[in-house]
């Protein structure tokens, strides 16, 4: 039987069932929550099997090729195990939502409805249009971030919540895809952001993780028209009564300035875990990356705020063969890697992003070469972060129980400010409080250890 959903109406109805899939980075899981609030206020019921849901909803992500073709297999992959069928209104939004918009259509028939990052609010919307008339739906629009004023409040996530602070990104780094993805940087309002906060904490959340894709630059307006950096954001934040710890992710060297830094010092709350992408260690790469930063000054921030944060764990993102990196570039890139001695990284080969400048650029280095330079780097960022791991052992931690472990259910799962998972024996009443552990022993990069005073 077709389903019709009618939206036009102000009585809360039961319209079906959906089912949220989740790819990227954080930006994404955000959404991918907002979007299960915003569909069960406007009456559909949240299902955890697409094959059990009316509406399939994808979160994609487009930042390298094989997280694109990754959702055109998936829709495949259901269609062949009867998972999704002819019936199932099929919604595709995410990055890849706003990169292909209309061509999607062409690529994949099966796709109802296309919608991007800014445009997830008017998801009720475009899916009772599909569901009247049975024409696809596009609509990515992204000039601006309207989103959070038509969203409903969020109910509980848990012990921790992810609150996105700005949308897009203007630095328009040569090798990516984001800044046409989710468009120019726009900031939200500081009474927004802290009313979320609020909102959450009144929900049992005991940390509040900041995101943007460059959350450095914040610049929110406050209720009077001024304007909000970054680090007074991270104190209004952290002045919130019940507000335990805070993360934010991402932050460009760039625009890491002394005044954040100062806030690392001063704001206990803030983790210990600092996220800082670097993408390369040549200064040649770095400025054909376009990064605004050469390796001397990233390395001279770490030292900040190592300085600041003696504690401090910096973790950073590598990206490995971009066009014309030479053996000699790639030496550069170790070098900084020895020397900054990072902890828990990620890395991945360059891939060409169509619409992108770097794509432009000649790129002649065979794809083992770059295979090659990717095992190295991750061999020693694997080392680095087992040394770090190690030495937790002795340690006391104060970490957030996120709930029991899903090896034995005795066992409490938690996490340290370090972002290293922690697991321990006690109570379940424990779960989305603080507590102390001392840290026995270690298996792979997960903590083992003991409820102090417990
Ligand atoms: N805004 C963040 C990064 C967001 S994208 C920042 O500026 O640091 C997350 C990571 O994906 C990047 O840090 C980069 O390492 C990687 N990435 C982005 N585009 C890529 C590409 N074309 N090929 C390979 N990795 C890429
Ligand atoms: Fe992409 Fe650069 Fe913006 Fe990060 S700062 S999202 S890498 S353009
Ligand atoms: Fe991917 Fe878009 Fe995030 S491209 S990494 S989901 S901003």
């Amino acid at each position: 039987m077709e389903k019709t959903f009618n939206l036009n109406t102000d009585v809360k109805i039961q319209l079906g069932t959906f089912y949220v899939e989740v790819w990227g980075c954080q930006m994404n899981v955000y959404d991918g929550g907002r979007i299960k609030d915003l569909l069960t206020a406007a009456g559909f019921t949240k299902v955890d099997r697409p094959k059990d849901a009316d509406v399939v909803l994808l979160v994609t992500c487009a930042v390298r090729a094989k997280a694109e073709d990754k959702v055109f297999n998936q829709i495949a992959a259901w269609r062949h195990t009867g998972d999704i069928d002819e019936h199932t209104i099929i919604a595709l939004g995410g990055c890849v939502g706003t990169e292909l918009a209309e061509k999607i259509l062409e690529l994949d028939k099966s796709v109802n409805i296309v919608f991007g990052p800014r445009t997830i609010h008017r998801l009720p919307q475009m899916i009772g249009q599909f569901s009247a008339t049975h024409e696809p739906v596009v609509d990515v629009t992204a000039d601006e971030i309207e989103k959070f004023d038509y969203l409903p409040e969020s109910g509980p996530v848990g012990p921790s919540a992810f609150v996105t602070i700005m949308e897009g990104c203007s630095n328009k780094c040569t090798y990516c895809i984001v800044p046409y993805t989710r468009g120019e940087e726009e900031s939200r309002r500081v009474q927004d952001i802290l009313d979320e906060c609020v909102n959450h904490i009144s929900n049992g959340v005991k940390e509040i993780h900041l995101l943007g894709q460059n959350v450095n630059s914040y610049h929110g307006l406050n209720e009077d028209g001024s304007i909000c950096n970054f680090s007074s954001l991270l104190y209004e934040v952290a002045a919130i009564p019940g507000v335990e710890r805070i993360r934010f992710t991402t932050s460009n060297p760039m625009d890491f300035t002394d005044d954040i830094i100062e806030a690392v010092k001063n704001l206990d709350v803030i983790s210990d875990q600092i996220h800082v992408p670097i993408q390369a260690g040549s200064d040649r790469i770095l400025e054909a990356m376009h990064r605004r930063y050469t390796a001397k000054k990233y390395i001279e921030l770490t030292q900040k705020l190592r300085a600041a944060r003696p504690t401090v764990h910096i973790s950073s993102d590598f990206i490995v063969g971009f066009p014309g990196e030479t053996a000699e570039d790639f030496e550069e890139t170790m070098r900084v890697v020895n020397e900054v001695k990072f902890d828990q990284s990620f890395s991945f080969v360059y891939s060409k992003r169509p619409g992108t400048p770097a794509a432009e650029l000649p790129d002649d280095t065979p794809k083992e070469v770059k295979m090659e330079r990717l095992y190295r780097l991750q061999n020693r960022l694997e080392e680095l972060a087992r040394e770090y791991t190690q030495a937790f052992i002795g340690t006391t931690q104060r970490c957030l129980v996120e709930g029991t472990s899903r090896k034995d259910e005795n066992e409490l799962k938690s996490r340290a400010s370090s972002g290293r998972i922690v697991v321990f024996k006690g109570p379940t009443s424990l779960v989305g409080q603080m507590v102390d552990v001392k840290i026995t022993s270690v298996v792979a990069h997960t903590l083992k250890g003991e409820l102090v005073n417990g």
